[in-house]
């Protein structure tokens, strides 16, 4: 095991942070790592906003379900999926904008974004930082948009909230290889076979020193989906340009 493993084992998202700060020097490299991730046929389909005014923060913070760790984390950048270049390029060459408009496009951009994060996820864990992604953003995400001035064609996909960790929780226990991993062939049989996690994932919430409750994955999941959410995602997407087709 290499530290870079070692350090991706440790992950955990954190809520809460000191106040010390995350130096320029490590901004930079955060947002190099960032972006030197892969990108589908490099068209580098992201853009990132660093939240730095107080007001801003707390309007974008009051969208999302952790309010309070996203007004009090040192640094907080928001990670838009971005098609605008290419729509700019494509337009100052009267061309058509089909090709950005359909779901394929859509999820080249959400894929380099995500890539780009997850970069800057590891980057920032191998400095002894601790992140924590904010998908909650898109509680309205059309607000969101609209208070960063979006153009057609973006998306803001999550936030990421990075500082010095205050405290950390628990390891969350993650799905045994043999229910998540096969050889050739999907392996409907094995992958769902969850009695043996389920147990685990109960004992882990059950037994952890912030919010225990007596849980397991497949009743975490029930919770989770019983209703659908965001409806509103779509319109947004839409309203951006694009075809969902
Ligand atoms: C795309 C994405 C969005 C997330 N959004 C939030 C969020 O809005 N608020 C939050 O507290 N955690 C958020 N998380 C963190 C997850 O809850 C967390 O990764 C998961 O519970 C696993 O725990 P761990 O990261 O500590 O291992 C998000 C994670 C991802 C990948």
């Amino acid at each position: 095991m290499n530290p870079t493993i070692e350090n991706m084992l440790q992950h955990v998202s954190v809520r809460n942070f000191t106040d010390q700060p995350v130096t320029t020097d490590q901004k930079n490299a955060l947002i190099a790592a960032a972006q030197h991730g892969s990108s589908s046929e490099f068209v580098q389909a992201f853009s990132i906003i660093e939240i730095t005014d107080p007001t801003l923060r707390n309007k974008l913070s009051d969208i999302t379900i952790s309010s309070p760790h996203v007004k009090k984390a040192n640094t907080f950048y928001i990670f838009i999926a971005d098609l605008h270049r290419q729509a700019t390029i494509l337009r100052n060459n009267q061309k058509k904008l089909d090709s950005i408009k359909n779901m394929e496009a859509l999820l080249v951009a959400t894929i380099d974004t995500t890539i780009a994060a997850q970069n800057m996820a590891t980057a920032a864990e191998s400095m002894g930082l601790g992140i924590c992604y904010i998908g909650s953003l898109r509680n309205n995400i059309k607000q969101v948009a609209s208070l960063l001035n979006l153009p057609d064609f973006t998306i803001p996909l999550f936030g990421m909230t990075i500082g010095v960790p205050a405290t950390k929780n628990e390891l969350k226990p993650r799905l045994p290889q043999t229910n998540q991993v096969a050889t050739n062939s999907y392996d409907n049989q094995k992958f769902n076979d969850l009695a043996a996690y389920d147990k685990k994932v109960k004992d882990y919430y059950t037994n952890r020193k912030t919010n225990p409750s007596n849980t397991s994955w497949t009743d975490k999941n029930l919770a989770i989906f019983k209703e659908v959410h965001r409806p509103d995602v779509a319109e947004f997407l839409k309203a951006q340009g694009f075809s969902l087709s």
